[in-house]
Parts: structure tokens; C-alpha cells; sequence
């Protein structure tokens, strides 16, 4: 059921079939206070139109509004309010969460058709820093949203594991590398052999042309060369894996840009046989109309190909294989000029599926307000946060509750998510300040306030022997803004994919949290033996809708912690 839809459907015809339902929509609020009522419609937009005051079209429409499931309806300067009936709401969107469980929510709005995601895709032999966390986890719960929404997602790690920087990697390892150093601490001494070579190409500029030399090699199937890359690639996969076991993701796909070697060939052909390649001092590009967009790198002087070249084989391998309806890029918004560049040279080439493709950027993770980068050795290492997070979360079981069982687990869960909300909860495109206490809080608006309501629910339904079908309809007041919220659930799962936005999730989860909290401050849930099974059933409600919310975050939901 859907309280908004109807309360459109009410507006329409007040409104004679004038204004379309879609607008309608797009303008109903909700008021600021509760005792305002539960939607508003304001009418100021429609003075021109009716050429009436705001005030007397609110009247007329008022008027004609009588739907039982509306209560009350009130005018108040240019508003048309509605109180929903609190009984009868209540009683069906309990029912309806009772029913449905954890399929609640569930829209079939993508009608099953493919949704490919590519997103985390680290750069290899180098480690999985900060900048990637958001990529993956921001990546990982858009695919839960879309699977929500109907869509059938494809994970993609488009792992970084081509390109000149190996060459200048081998270079380094050649000069200056120790084979049993490496094996040791494969990532960390990688790490120190790039940030010396950058070092040192600051005074000798040989080394450059050496790098690509060393690419060139690699490109061409030298077999020294692809030895030294294997063994890298081998090495850093090995580390990455821990990491998304230790955020519990997994990926459909891992062909990173090394993949399209052979198929890069067929891209450069089909470029030259619609004339879309021009030669660029050396250099062979696609050029653009718009001044906007500068051309498009495809070929180098010396052959070698790039980025874009990888993602152009990339676009064509996916829409092949997979057939998608939207094609995602979880990708920093730098990127967003590689993106354009992209997504308009497949146009050119014709292919009319380049409007499914997306880029979702997002903000920077800053340390004092400036950018991370590897090339200096300015990394955290993401690693080292989970398991400190972890860490923390282990601290406080044991001062808090040191007889719970499953402590390592739950440990976990509570770590991992005080991170992923953390991310999550921000709106995607703002920068992130690098703040290890931060991350690690777990009062407030944080991923381990909204597990700890979860816990408190289930704690509250083991305690009040809760017996699912003994269901009875909620009296209490209170509980008004904890069925509001239910309620909006669904729309939730809409909008967040489609803004591709899990920050409204995660925002949904903390309004849920605190008026489920509220509620348990203000009503004694267990001690009236005649509401007893109607709080607990809206408790086991609450329970259901935070722990599906948390799973589309990516976060576990301990029952007790
Ligand atoms: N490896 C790249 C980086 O770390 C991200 C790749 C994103 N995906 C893509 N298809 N370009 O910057």
C-alpha cells in the first residue's frame, strides 16, 4: 500500500485530471510538524493557474477530499493537510511486513533486466588504500539496492592491472628490488619500489622512457615481462581478497584492464573504419565537437594503448556478454572527464545502448583537506582501519557484555559496520575527511547505533515471548512515526536507486532507529499483558526493516551485542 499514491490519486481528481499525477507528486511535502498532519499539499504553484488565492484553492480541494483512509483534512495558509488514519494505516503496513518479511520493500520496478557494476577495481602491486573503500562499498550496496529494485545485478572489479605504471614498476624491481623482500611483504615493498622510482624520476628522466619501454615489452608478450606482471597481479590479488572477505563482498567478474589486451585491436579497427581516429603528433586520438572535451588518447607514439582504450573494449565485452539495461562506473569524480570522453566515443561509434551508461562519481577522502596519493607513499591502509575497527568493537563487548557468545563474530559485524555507515551515510559526492575517531564512533547517527536498535528489538521479542500469529493491532500514539517510517520503506528502495544514493538508506535507518528508540523510552512494551503482542508485534516489524536495511548497506545485524 502506498499512503502517498492514493493521496495523488485524491489531489488528480480534486483537481479535475488538470495538473499530471507525476507533479502532483513531485509536490507533496511532508510538514515540518506532527501536528500539522502526516502530508502536505502546498497550493501556492496553482494561484497562477487558477488564479485564485493559494488559501481558497486549498479550500476547494479540501472539499472534496474524503477518503476513509484519511482521518482529517485541514487547510492552513495555502496547505492542504491530511491526517492518515492511524488505526488503519498501522494495521496494514503491519500486516503487510508480517507477510512479506524480508521482501518487504521489494520493487520490480528493473523487471529482472541486467544491471552491470563496475566498482572497487584497485590498481595492482599497489595497496588497497582509503580512496577504494568508497568505490567498494558505496559499489557493493548500490548492486543490493538494484537487486531490491528488480534489477539482476553483475559485480564487475575492473581490476587496474595494465598500463605503464608496470613498466615502471619492472624497471624499479630490476633496479633496485630484492626477490625474497617482496615474497615477504608483497604489497608493501612493491609500494616503497614505485614511490622510489618516482623519487628518482624526478632527477633522472631515463627512467620514464624505461618504464614504457618496460610496458611496450609487456604488451608485446615478452616473456620476462609477463612473468614479473604475473607474479605482482598473483601477490596483490591475494591481499585484496582479504579485504572483501573482511567486508563479506564477492564479485561476478574479475577481468581487469589486462583482459582486453586482445580485444583492443578490434576497437582501434573499428575506430579507423568510421574515420573516428586522427593522428595527433604521434599520437592517435578521437577528437570532439565541443571545446569542452579534449581528445581522446587511443594509441601512444610508441603503439601502447591506455585507459580509455581498455574501457572502450570493456563497454563493447559487457554490452556482448551481458546484454545490460544500465551499464554503472563507481568511479571518484577526477574520473568524470574520462567518463564523458567514453561514454561520447561510443556514441560516435554509433551504438545507441551508450545511453545506459553511467558514471556515479564520488567525493575525495582527505587527509588535512588534501588528496591521498600513492605515487608519494601518502596511503592509509584500509586493511589496517578494519582490523582496528574490529579491534574496538572487541574492547567494547567485552566491557559491556562479556558473557555474549558469539563475541568474535559480533565483533565483526559491529567494526566492519561502524565503517561502511560511516561511508554510507554521507552523501556520495561530498569529500570525506580521513578521520580514524570518526569512522570509530559508535554513539550518534553511526552504523553501531542502528545495529544496537536492531539488538534491542530482538532482545525485547526474546524477552516478551513474541508468537508470530497472535498479531493484534497497535493503540499507542507513539508508535505513529515508527509505522510513518515503515511505510516510506519502499519508497526508500526507489529513490536511492534511482539517485543511486544509499546515503537515503542509511538515513531511513537512523529516523527508524530513533523513533523505534523513542517509542521504547516512552511505552513499557512488555509490562501491559493486553498490548503486549501488539508492541511486539510492531517491534518484530521494526527488527525486520532494520536488519533488511542493513543488509542492503552491506552490514550484518547482530541479534544481540
Ligand atoms: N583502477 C581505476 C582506479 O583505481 C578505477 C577503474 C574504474 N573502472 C573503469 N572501468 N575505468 O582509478
Amino acid at each position: 500500500m502506498n499512503v502517498k499514491h492514493d493521496f495523488v490519486e485524491c489531489l488528480f481528481s480534486a483537481l479535475n485530471g488538470q495538473i499530471k499525477r507525476k507533479q502532483i507528486l513531485k509536490m507533496i511535502e511532508k510538514p515540518k510538524f506532527e501536528q500539522l498532519g502526516d502530508l502536505a499539499f502546498p497550493c501556492f504553484e496553482l494561484a497562477k493557474i487558477y488564479r485564485k488565492s493559494p488559501n481558497q484553492i486549498a479550500l476547494e480541494i479540501a472539499e472534496k477530499i474524503d477518503l476513509p483512509l484519511f482521518e482529517k483534512v485541514e487547510v492552513a495558509s495555502g496547505y492542504v493537510n491530511v491526517f492518515l488514519n492511524m488505526r488503519d494505516v498501522s494495521s496494514k503496513i503491519v500486516k503487510k511486513v508480517l507477510l512479506e518479511k524480508e521482501q518487504y520493500g521489494n520493487l520490480d520496478l528493473g523487471k529482472n533486466e541486467v544491471i552491470t557494476i563496475d566498482f572497487s577495481s584497485p590498481n595492482i602491486a599497489k595497496p588497497f588504500s582509503m580512496g577504494h573503500l568508497r568505490s567498494t562499498v558505496i559499489g557493493h550496496s548500490l548492486a543490493l539496492i538494484a537487486e531490491k529494485y528488480g534489477y539482476t545485478p553483475v559485480r564487475i572489479n575492473h581490476l587496474g592491472d595494465w598500463g605503464t605504471q608496470f613498466g615502471k614498476l619492472m624497471v624499479a624491481y630490476k633496479q633496485w628490488g630484492d626477490e625474497e623482500k617482496v615474497k615477504e611483504n608483497p604489497i608493501k615493498e612493491l609500494l616503497t619500489l614505485y614511490v622510489k622510482f618516482h623519487e628518482e624520476a624526478e632527477e633522472n628522466h631515463d627512467l620514464n622512457d624505461k618504464g614504457r619501454a618496460w610496458f611496450k615489452k609487456l604488451e608485446d608478450e615478452d616473456e620476462e615481462a609477463l612473468h614479473l606482471w604475473k607474479w605482482f597481479r598473483d601477490e596483490s590479488l591475494k591481499e585484496f581478497s582479504k579485504i572483501y572477505q573482511l567486508l563479506g563482498i564477492r564479485f561476478d567478474s574479475y577481468h581487469g584492464e589486462s583482459f582486453y589486451n586482445d580485444k583492443m585491436d578490434r576497437v582501434v579497427q573499428l575506430l579507423e573504419e568510421q574515420n573516428l581516429l586522427e593522428e595527433s603528433e604521434g599520437a592517435m586520438v578521437v577528437q570532439f565537437e565541443t571545446e569542452e572535451l579534449p581528445p581522446c588518447l587511443i594509441k601512444k607514439k610508441d603503439g601502447t594503448t591506455l585507459y580509455a582504450t581498455r574501457d572502450l573494449a570493456a563497454a563493447r565485452y559487457r554490452k556482448e556478454t551481458y546484454n545490460f539495461a544500465q551499464s554503472l562506473y563507481v568511479v571518484g569524480h577526477e574520473q568524470s572527464l574520462h567518463f564523458k570522453q567514453l561514454f561520447t566515443v561510443l556514441q560516435k561509434m554509433g551504438y545507441s545502448w551508450h545511453e545506459g551508461m553511467v558514471h556515479v562519481p564520488f567525493g575525495m577522502i582527505l587527509k588535512d583537506g588534501k588528496k591521498m596519493s600513492t605515487r608519494k607513499g601518502k596511503v592509509v591502509l584500509l586493511e589496517e582501519v578494519l582490523e582496528e575497527a574490529i579491534q574496538l568493537a572487541r574492547v567494547g563487548i567485552l566491557k559491556k557484555n562479556p558473557n555474549l557468545n558469539a563475541k568474535e563474530e559480533v565483533a565483526h559485524q559491529v567494526g566492519i559496520g561502524a565503517i561502511i555507515f560511516h561511508d554510507l551515510n554521507n552523501f556520495r559526492l561530498h569529500d570525506i575527511e580521513f578521520s580514524l575517531q570518526d569512522m570509530l564512533r559508535f554513539e550518534g547517527e553511526t552504523g553501531p547505533y542502528v545495529q544496537y536498535s536492531h539488538a534491542r528489538a530482538a532482545s525485547l521479542l526474546r524477552k516478551g515471548d513474541f508468537q508470530e500469529g497472535q498479531e493484534r493491532i497497535i493503540e499507542d500514539k507513539e508508535a505513529w512515526p515508527i509505522i510513518t517510517a515503515l511505510m516510506s520503506f519502499p519508497d526508500v528502495v526507489k529513490r536511492s536507486y534511482e539517485g543511486y544514493d544509499p546515503s537515503q538508506v542509511a538515513k531511513f535507518l537512523i529516523e527508524l532507529s530513533k523513533a523505534f528508540n523513542k517509542y521504547y523510552g516512552s511505552v513499557r512494551i512488555l509490562d501491559d499483558p493486553e498490548q503486549k503482542q501488539a508492541r511486539l508485534t510492531l517491534v518484530y516489524s521494526v527488527k525486520m526493516v532494520l536488519k533488511e536495511g542493513l543488509r542492503l548497506l552491506g552490514m550484518g545485524a547482530p541479534d544481540e551485542m
